[in-house]
């Protein structure tokens, strides 16, 4: 039995509650040295480019786009390394993005030489904005566009039959688009590319401008699209200018989505790529197994804190020094009660805690802090598991008053040893 079970709405009836839980973990796709990398204000090195792919190795991403190749000489040395060297595990897929044109394709494939599997990532835009001020082109010059294109890859890849090809195709700004005009879209790329040969179709909100239920409406209609068609995996690629990218992902995976790609802390172009690790943590607290690894979260956070040069915030969701801290007094009573009476093989019902900290090697001693806030019951748990003192209910009441009292004046938080040197003053124990 699972330590964490799906969320239920108390008092919606099977009636009116839909069957709207995930149920199985998505195709993972890591864009952190692709997008991810773009985005930084220095990107990677290639020391730092072969940690990030290590660490995405680790934690058990089957498919990780490596990078630009084409756009500059440390992508294109980089995916030359991972081949060369033989540092791609057997099982897992790079994956290189291009823009479609024909230089840069032939550049891209170049860049992959001698690799067992690829994605070809091929992107164009599809929106009316894009095509009427950045591009000046009609609908039709659009298809045209990405049949020239996806039929060069194709000539490209079928001269090196040693690799196995799937291509990706991503209408570009799907989310601001016809829906007619991105399916025609992805309907030429399967045509240039060979019905009924494997290709991922991936959906962007290259911009979020809406809510994630409307983007979750425009991915399913387009699954409707392609339903019964095995070789057609229907990937998203969420960005989060809303703050609303994980909901946005969570909501296309229910629409019918099987592969989702983002960045590991949600880095990633302004307001960042979909955060993985936030959907694959959700997935875990709900009972799905993710088949992430993100038990050290910490290594993962350092290790990406220094590959990005960014910091992780203290509130992130999972990973942030401040996540199982709690603060307030009433909250630490709940928590102290609730693990008190927990027993082994129960399901996690931790007041407050919606995971518990060792799944990820975060520590229970952080869990409770006292300071200026906090209640009688922080100092007790504090008290209690780490000197051992069982404190009566009275004994609590009256130590907590000296407790604040110190407070008052010095203001900071108390750790427990300051909280034992405080009760031993008082009560002279030792
Ligand atoms: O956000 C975006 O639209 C992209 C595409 C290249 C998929 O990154
Ligand atoms: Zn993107």
């Amino acid at each position: 039995a699972s330590k964490y079970q799906a969320f239920r709405p108390i008092g919606l009836t099977d009636r009116t509650w839909p069957d709207a839980v995930l149920t199985q973990a998505p195709v993972w796709l890591s864009t952190d040295l692709r997008d991810g990398n773009q985005a930084l204000i220095e990107p990677m090195d290639a020391a730092r480019k072969l940690r990030m792919f290590e660490l995405l190795v680790r934690i058990g991403f089957k498919e990780i786009e490596v990078g630009f190749p084409a756009a500059s000489q440390t992508d294109f040395d980089f995916v030359r390394k991972l081949i060369e060297e033989d540092l791609i595990p057997a099982d897992v897929t790079i994956q290189v993005m291009t823009p479609a044109r024909a230089e840069l394709i032939e550049r891209t494939v170049e860049a992959v030489a001698g690799a067992r599997r690829v994605i070809v990532h091929v992107y164009n835009a599809v929106a009316p904005v894009w095509r009427r001020v950045v591009f000046g082109l009609e609908v039709p010059q659009v298809m045209q566009l990405v049949d020239e294109h996806v039929g060069l890859v194709r000539r490209l890849t079928d001269a090196r039959p040693d690799t196995e090809w799937v291509l990706q195709y991503s209408p570009e700004t799907f989310s601001l688009a016809e829906l007619e005009v991105s399916l025609e879209a992805c309907e030429t790329a399967i045509a240039a590319w060979g019905v009924g040969r494997p290709i991922i179709l991936n959906l962007p909100t290259t911009v979020e401008n809406a809510t994630p239920n409307v983007f979750a409406d425009q991915v399913e209609w387009m699954v409707r699209r392609f339903r019964d068609r095995p070789e057609i995996v229907v990937s998203v690629h969420p960005h989060n200018d809303r703050g609303t990218g994980t909901a946005s992902a969570e909501l296309a995976l229910m629409a019918g989505a099987h592969r989702v790609e983002g960045c590991l802390f949600g880095n990633g172009e302004r307001t960042g790529n979909l955060d993985l690790v936030n959907v694959a943590l959700n997935l875990y607290t709900q009972g799905v197994d993710p088949g992430l690894d993100f038990s050290d979260i910490d290594e993962v956070r350092r290790t990406v804190e220094h590959c990005n040069q960014l910091p992780v915030h203290p509130r992130h969701p999972y990973a942030g020094d401040l996540v199982y801290t709690s603060f307030s007094g009433s909250h630490q009573d709940a928590i102290k009660k609730a693990f008190a009476q927990r027993r082994g093989g129960d399901v996690w019902a931790i007041p407050y805690l919606p995971i518990d900290p060792k799944d990820l090697g975060r520590s229970y001693e952080a869990v409770i802090r006292v300071n200026s806030q906090s209640g009688k019951g922080g100092i007790a748990y504090l008290l209690d598991s780490e000197y051992g003192l069982d404190l009566p209910r009275r004994l609590q009441i009256e130590f907590s008053q000296a407790v604040q009292q110190v407070m008052d004046t010095e203001g900071h938080e108390l750790t427990a040893a300051d909280l034992w040197q405080l009760f031993d003053s008082e009560y002279h124990v030792s």
